[in-house]
């Protein structure tokens, strides 16, 4: 049994990075079988999925659609905020209630960044003893070995690191898409916002090499891929940790000589962004002019104490550059608000930047607090509903500008890849805008992985509908 630690998980070294390749070699043990997989958080997660499935796929487990039919669940947990642990063990609930009643040999695991914390461990080892394993970010390439310790001994796995971590090529992948996929680029993080708990759970930043990058992106490009987004939790600062003169303007760079149709990457940090990325951004057709760029807060003060080492100015004069060079550019951004201290004030600034500046989408969260991390031992924490009353106000005055923004949209026509029939209605196809917007529109199936001009008849708030 290996416990998480938080305090070596704070640790931050010069030692070098290894990296490494998978070897992990075992017989089919899962020949027969069937697993589930359910994904919570980040694109990260989603891309660790692809990894989780792809090593069950290759002892020879294969996917199943519904955790009544499965032999082996797997939960692949996000611990950003609290109500992410809420959903986690909710759904716990359900997945003991079929151990108990139809089937007492499911294995069920959890893995990702909610196995990194030792209060949630603490809690399985204490409450949740019909969990059969559970595996932390950093050993996630032997998953195989723990499953196949469980079932060999039949004794709850825990299996956690808390170090800074490697870098493991070659991990067996099995793609959601066949027409977009995911490419890590980094790992870990070392910023240290103070309300997050991601430098945690993930360790230290490590760069992949520039030629893994790259060899993996032409490699998907011969397999059809029309799109990659490049991965990280702040790639801006990609290479910083391995190289002394390639960042990831050289990387853009590189990755758009490829020729792979369509680029985008995330997340951005305005502290590593420089103009010289801005600059590569604008020149390249296929690197696409959509940047998701958290602001956090429009308040000198909250920035300052969330650590995000940016001002209220420097984000504008950046989101100001993104807008003018890159043409036809749209820019997301992420931001939190009841962060401890905040007053009316503070918040008034974020409202600020939210009329000023046009963000394409906002994704608004209520400040949670994290067992570990700086802004949870602050004091002047906010009470929850002064908290929710400005995140009303925040997603009132921003919806009112959104059907501004999709207005300039109708009439015009876009590129998008076509991803496949929307979810809501299965006559109807989806899919993106370089801009990263959803469009939905009447057509035949074959139009599924290509990319194709739609004229733009109509916005709906959250979608547009389009006409081929
Ligand atoms: N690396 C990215 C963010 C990853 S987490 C970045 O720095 O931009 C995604 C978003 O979750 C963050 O941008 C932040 O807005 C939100 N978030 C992180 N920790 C949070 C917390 N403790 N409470 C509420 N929101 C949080
Ligand atoms: Fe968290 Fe900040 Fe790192 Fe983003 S940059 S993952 S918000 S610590
Ligand atoms: Fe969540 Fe971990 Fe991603 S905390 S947001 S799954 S890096």
């Amino acid at each position: 049994m290996k416990m998480p630690n938080m305090i070596d998980a704070k640790k931050r070294n010069n030692d070098k990075i290894n990296y490494v390749n998978y070897n992990v070699s075992l017989d089919k043990f899962g020949e027969g079988k069937k697993f589930f997989v359910r994904t919570y958080g980040c694109q990260m997660n989603e891309h660790d999925s692809e990894k989780i499935k792809g090593m069950l796929k290759s002892v020879g487990y294969t996917e199943c659609d519904s955790v009544d039919n499965a032999d082996i669940v797997i939960l692949n947990t996000c611990a950003i905020r609290e109500n992410a642990h809420d959903k986690v063990f909710g759904f716990l609930g359900v997945l003991k209630h079929i151990k108990d009643t139809k089937n007492p040999g499911l294995l069920i695991g959890i893995c990702g960044c909610m196995s990194q914390e030792k209060v949630v461990v603490d809690e399985i080892l204490s409450k949740y003893k019909y969990v059969d394993f559970v595996c932390g970010t950093h050993n996630l390439d032997n998953l195989l070995n723990i499953i196949k310790d469980k079932i060999d001994n039949n004794t709850q796995q825990i299996e956690v690191l808390s170090y800074e971590g490697d870098v493991v090529e070659g991990v067996p992948v099995v793609r959601d898409s066949i027409y977009s996929a995911w490419v890590d680029i980094q790992y870990g993080c070392d910023k240290f916002c103070t309300y997050c708990i991601v430098p945690y759970t993930r360790g230290k930043q490590r760069s992949r090499t520039k030629e893994s990058i790259i060899e993996e992106v032409k490699k998907l490009k011969k397999d059809g891929y029309k799109e990659v987004t490049l991965l990280g939790q702040n790639v801006n600062a990609y290479g910083k940790d391995l190289y002394n003169d390639y960042n990831l303007a050289n990387l853009l760079s590189d990755v758009s000589d490829t020729g792979i149709e369509r680029i985008r990457f995330v997340t951005s940090h305005p502290w590593d962004f420089t103009e010289k990325m801005v600059d590569i951004i604008a020149s390249r057709d296929n690197i696409m002019p959509y940047i998701h760029l958290p602001l956090q807060s429009g308040s000198n003060k909250i920035l300052k104490l969330m650590n995000r080492r940016y001002t209220k100015e420097e984000y504008l004069k950046l989101y100001n550059s993104i807008r003018s060079k890159v043409k036809n550019s749209s820019v997301t951004t992420d931001i939190i608000v009841g962060f401890p201290g905040e007053t009316e004030e503070d918040f008034e600034d974020t409202i600020d930047v939210v009329k000023q500046v046009n963000f394409e989408q906002i994704f608004m969260f209520i400040y949670s607090r994290r067992v570990g991390t700086r802004a949870d031992k602050m004091e002047n924490q906010i009470p929850e509903e002064i908290k929710h009353k400005r995140f009303d106000r925040l997603k009132q005055v921003f919806e009112e500008s959104v059907e501004e923004n999709n207005k300039k949209y109708v009439g015009t026509t876009q590129k998008i890849l076509v991803e496949g029939h929307s979810k809501n209605n299965q006559d109807m196809l989806t899919g993106r805008t370089d801009t990263n917007k959803v469009v939905i529109f009447e057509g035949p199936e074959e139009l599924i992985g290509k990319i194709i001009n739609i004229k733009i008849v109509s916005e709906h708030k959250w979608y547009l509908k389009g006409e081929v």
